[in-house]
């Protein structure tokens, strides 16, 4: 697809409107993690450094779709100004009669941030005559918001039919050199590290990838699922009952592929789901090596680390998509740690693919050595399924 991007634009003494993500998360009002709002900084920079008028715009959590304070993007517009050295003002509204007059008084390399999208229900319904109003007197579109394109909303579809013009941000346009540019014709040996907690979830990027791949890395739940439509005793480890067809059906399509489809060779059970939990490793493939009963599998045990890292370490491009055990909690996050490490360490190119793998590989301090980590969670996954994400596909093409 080529579809315009800034670079194409003339923005100058222009009010552009551009689509951000800054859904971050917040405790108590106090941003806990900027990284979305950092993501964002290339493009507005290279907005601003152009003479553009800025007017950004974004969503925070899931309101129901009217004003909720603990939804508000004030504390996003503070943090944008401390991040860009200069004043963001803030518009307690998306659309409204505020808003038109603080937009009116933009002068050339001005930015304002409109307040969250989704307090209105034309966002989310793709309404035409609020994708109408968000855009008001701006003839340019942005969307640089990666991690909310797989959602077809006014913000992020709606407000391509009324632009003169839509383009990429750069922080899209990189996500996609990523996720579609570098895997469409990776370099080999391709290992793919999935894990995560349902194979239902994986199952359209498992099939996609399947194509591409060498070898695929199972762990976490989802790795139980498949150990359990294998037969084997898995004790109280959460398995998706109703997923063991669907999973040896996965397996076999994995032998008519010729792809080496590796489950843990061992892991790591606990008796109790609490930090500190003493834990073993079980090998469900060894005679009578079963989790006993009571016991749950929460990570990938130590022999499977081994092997999972000699793959990584050798492989030319990874794509990790999901954890390999409850990474969240110290006593069981050893698997998922030392593969997150090797990664780190392999000269391999490294790609994240969003949501709890990017949080533990920047737990686990090793993001800044990988090659990329993407800052979508379901729109990463729904890319690498192969679909054209309705935020990418509105825009103007070429
Ligand atoms: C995300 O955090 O995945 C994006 O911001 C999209 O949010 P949503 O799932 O509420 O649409």
């Amino acid at each position: 697809m080529d579809k315009l991007t800034i670079r194409d634009l003339d923005v100058t003494g222009k009010q552009v409107f551009m689509r951000a993500d800054f859904n971050v998360p917040l405790k108590d009002g106090v941003i806990t993690n900027d990284a979305r709002i950092t993501a964002a900084l290339p493009t507005i920079n290279y907005l601003l450094d152009h003479g553009a008028r800025l007017v950004l715009s974004s969503h925070l959590g899931r309101p129901a779709n009217a004003p909720d304070p603990a939804y508000s993007l004030a504390p996003v517009a503070v943090r944008l100004g401390e991040l860009l050295g200069k004043p963001v003002t803030f518009v307690p509204e998306a659309i409204g009669e505020q808003a038109a007059a603080a937009r009116t008084a933009m002068k050339d390399g001005d930015v304002l941030l409109l307040e969250n999208v989704r307090f209105y229900p034309g966002e989310k319904k793709n309404d035409p005559d609020f994708a109408k109003a968000l855009l008001g007197d701006a003839t340019l579109y942005v969307n640089d918001a990666f991690g909310t394109a797989h959602r077809a909303h006014a913000s992020t579809e709606g407000v391509t039919h009324f632009a003169e013009k839509s383009a990429m941000g750069l922080l899209v346009e990189r996500e996609l050199e990523y996720l579609e540019g570098r895997l469409e014709n990776p370099e080999h040996p391709f290992v793919v590290i999935m894990g995560g907690a349902k194979v239902s979830d994986k199952i359209e990027v498992l099939s996609k990838l399947m194509e591409k791949a060498d070898t695929f890395l199972i762990g976490g739940a989802m790795a139980n699922t498949f150990l359990a439509a294998q037969g084997y005793g898995l004790g109280a480890s959460k398995i998706e009952s109703d997923k063991l067809d669907l999973a040896r059906e996965i397996l076999a399509d994995a032998q008519a592929h010729h792809v080496r489809f590796l489950l843990p060779a061992d892991v790591r059970v606990a008796m109790k789901f609490e930090e500190g939990a003493p834990t073993v490793c079980t090998k469900p493939f060894a005679e009578g090596g079963r989790v006993p009963e009571g016991g749950m599998a929460i990570d990938i045990g130590d022999k499977a680390i081994e092997e999972f890292s000699q793959i990584v370490k050798s492989a030319k491009t990874v794509l990790w998509n999901g954890p390999m055990g409850v990474f969240e909690i110290d006593s069981f996050a050893k698997g998922t740690k030392e593969i997150a490490e090797a990664l780190a360490a392999s000269d391999a190119v490294s790609i994240v693919g969003g949501g709890d793998s990017v949080t533990a590989a920047r737990k686990f301090n090793v993001q800044d050595q990988l090659s990329f980590c993407s800052t979508g969670g379901g729109a990463s996954l729904e890319l690498l399924e192969g679909k054209v994400l309705p935020g990418v596909g509105a825009l103007t093409e070429k």
